[in-house]
C-alpha cells in the first residue's frame, strides 16, 4: 500500500539531516588547508573572545595587523577590564564599529566583578556579558571551552545555504532558525571548535561570494547548489541598498602648531567617544562653507570665518558614503571664542594627534595634513 504523501515534512528532513562524511572531509581540509592564525594557537577564552569580535565584521588580513599587539597591550580580561576607555579606543582605531571596543571592555568588566575575572563557560552566562552574541558565545564555548556548541556567521551562511540548497533569507525566519537547528546538528562533540573554524575558513577561502573555488572543495561531490547550478544564486541574501551619500564638511582651526578636535558624546550615534574635527552634515540648500562655519558654532561655541578647502576624503561605511570636506577656520574678528574652555574641546599638537582615537576619515585628514614625510 502506498504511504500518504506528507508533503512537507519528509523532504525537508531529508535536505537537513546531517550527513556523516560533512565532518570528515571538513575537519582533513582544514587539517591540511588552514591558515596560520597567531589566534588558533591558543584556548585562551579572552583571546579566542577578542579575536572573534574583532572578526566579526573585519577581514583576517586587518584584524592581523591589530590582534597581537592588542594581546600585548590589554594581555588579560584583567587588563582590559582596568584600561582607560581613552586606551581602549586608541588600539581599536581603525578597526571600526568602536562600539564592539567599548562592549568588549564592558564586558571585561563584568567578567571581573561577576566571575572573578574568568570567563564562564555556561552558555547562558556568556550570552548575559555585553557584546556578547549568539555568535560569540558558540565561538568561545566551541573553541576555548570544547563545548559542542554552533556558530552561525555569514560564511557559515554561505556554506550551508549552497551545500544544502537552502533557499529563502537566511537573516530571517523561517531559514535563520533553521540554520542555527542545522548547525547545531552538524558540530560534532570531538573538536566542535575546529569543525566550527573549518565552516568559516572554507566559507572564507573556498565557497566565497564571488567565484568560488568549487574546484578545491572538500563537499563539492554532495552540494546541492553545485549540482543544481545554484552556486551563484545561494544565498539569498537581499540585494543590498546601494549606499547613501553624506557630505560633511568640518573646520580646521588651528593656532600656531596646535589644531582644536572636539570629542563626540558618550551617546553620539556614531563614533561615540572619539576625537575629531568639529563636523556638521551639509544641510540641503546648505554649502559646505556654511555647515563648516556651524560646525564650529555647535561643536565648539567658536564663531569663525572660513576660508580655503584644505582637504577631502570619501569612506564607505555599511549604508554610508562620508564625503568630508575640512576647511580651514579662523575666529571671526571681535568674537572671543570660548572653544577652549568646553570639556569635550582639547587644543593639541598636530602632531600629537596621532596619540588620539580618530575615526577613520578624520584619521584620514590628519594624516594628510600633518604626517611628516
Ligand atoms: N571568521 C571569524 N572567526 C573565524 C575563525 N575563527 N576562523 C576563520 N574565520 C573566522
Amino acid at each position: 500500500m502506498e504511504e500518504k504523501p506528507r508533503p512537507n515534512a519528509a523532504p525537508k528532513k531529508e535536505a537537513a539531516r546531517p550527513p556523516a562524511d560533512f565532518e570528515t572531509r571538513l575537519l582533513a581540509w582544514y587539517d591540511r588547508y588552514r591558515r596560520d592564525l597567531p589566534w588558533r594557537g591558543t584556548q585562551d577564552p579572552y583571546a579566542v573572545w577578542v579575536s572573534e569580535v574583532m572578526l566579526q565584521q573585519t577581514q583576517v588580513a586587518t584584524v592581523l595587523r591589530y590582534f597581537s599587539s592588542w594581546m600585548r597591550r590589554f594581555p588579560s580580561v584583567r587588563a582590559l577590564a582596568r584600561a582607560r576607555e581613552a586606551d581602549v579606543l586608541h588600539a581599536w582605531q581603525g578597526l571600526g564599529y568602536y562600539s564592539r571596543a567599548r562592549r568588549l571592555h564592558a564586558g571585561a568588566r563584568m567578567v571581573v566583578e561577576r566571575h572573578a575575572g574568568e570567563l564562564p563557560r555556561q552558555h547562558s552566562a556568556l550570552l548575559a556579558l555585553p557584546g556578547i552574541g549568539a555568535y560569540s558565545a558558540g565561538a568561545i564555548a566551541s573553541i576555548a571551552f570544547g563545548e559542542r556548541a554552533p556558530l552561525v556567521d555569514g560564511n557559515v551562511i554561505r556554506v550551508l545555504a549552497r551545500r544544502f540548497g537552502l533557499r529563502g533569507d537566511p537573516n530571517k525566519l523561517p531559514l535563520k532558525r533553521a540554520l542555527w537547528q542545522l548547525a547545531g546538528e552538524l558540530v560534532p562533540a570531538k573538536r566542535p571548535g575546529d569543525f566550527n573554524q573549518a565552516l568559516m575558513e572554507l566559507g572564507a577561502t573556498v565557497c566565497t561570494p564571488r567565484a568560488p573555488r568549487c574546484d578545491e572543495c572538500p563537499l563539492r561531490a554532495a552540494c546541492i547548489a553545485r549540482r543544481d547550478g545554484l552556486v551563484e544564486q545561494l544565498p539569498e541574501l537581499p540585494a543590498r541598498a546601494k549606499a547613501t551619500r553624506v557630505r560633511v564638511a568640518a573646520a580646521l582651526l588651528r593656532d600656531g602648531e596646535h589644531v582644536h578636535v572636539v570629542r563626540l558624546a558618550p551617546e553620539a550615534p556614531r563614533w561615540a567617544g572619539l576625537w575629531t574635527f568639529p563636523y556638521a552634515e551639509v544641510r540641503t540648500e546648505e554649502t559646505p562653507v556654511a555647515a563648516a562655519r556651524r560646525a564650529a558654532l555647535e561643536a565648539m561655541g567658536a564663531d569663525v570665518r572660513v576660508g580655503a578647502r584644505v582637504a577631502k576624503v570619501t569612506h564607505t561605511i555599511t549604508r554610508f558614503r562620508i564625503e568630508l570636506e575640512l576647511y580651514e577656520a579662523a575666529p571671526a574678528p571681535r568674537v572671543r571664542s570660548g572653544a577652549k574652555r568646553r570639556p569635550n574641546v582639547a587644543r593639541v599638537r598636530a602632531r600629537e594627534l596621532e596619540t588620539l582615537a580618530m575615526p577613520a576619515p578624520h584619521r584620514k585628514l590628519a594624516r594628510m595634513l600633518f604626517e611628516e614625510r
